[in-house]
């Protein structure tokens, strides 16, 4: 069933969210290789990697319903911050805020009978309690070391060992 024009119109724009979220963590893993930091790259690599196939989600299910897609601008994402933990923070900020997004969506989803918005959706509600906590783990872990370089190299050789899913 064609999804009505708010619940399309949200799609969409959700969608865009998620094709920025790619941007974001691949800007975020340039400001990474600069201050040589390979492993938190390689990460927010792969993490931009993850946000794209969100994007899909949601391109494919407009497609499959046969709503209109409507790719737009991406956004300039940010490329400078104070430091490891200020990026790592920003991320974790951001994924928060796209978890809001993606509840208040789930709100109007119900209220306007879209179940099988719903449904797709479902999958969101659950992947955004892993994206907070991924970010999260390497956040407490940094607030953890402080100013310490010695255990900043140690945190970029162990969140380098993630492998795309
Ligand atoms: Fe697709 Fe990390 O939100």
């Amino acid at each position: 069933m064609v999804p009505n024009k708010k619940m399309e119109a949200l799609l969409n724009k959700q969608m865009n969210a998620e094709f920025y979220n790619s941007h974001l963590y691949q800007a975020m893993a340039g400001w990474f290789e600069g201050q040589n930091l390979p492993g938190f790259a390689s990460w927010m690599e792969i993490q931009a990697g993850e946000e794209r196939g969100h994007a899909m989600k949601f391109y494919n299910h407009l497609k499959e319903r046969r709503g209109a897609i409507l790719v737009g601008a991406v956004p300039a994402a940010p490329v400078k911050y104070k430091g490891a933990l200020d990026a790592i923070q920003a991320a974790f900020d951001h994924e928060v805020h796209v978890s809001q997004e993606i509840n208040k969506m789930m709100e109007t989803a119900l209220a306007e009978k879209d179940f099988a918005a719903v449904e797709m959706l479902r999958w969101f509600v659950t992947e955004q309690v892993e994206e907070e906590a991924n970010v999260d783990a390497i956040l407490q872990q940094l607030k953890m070391v402080g100013e310490s370089k010695g255990s900043l190299m140690y945190i970029d050789r162990h969140v380098g060992k993630r492998k795309a899913a």
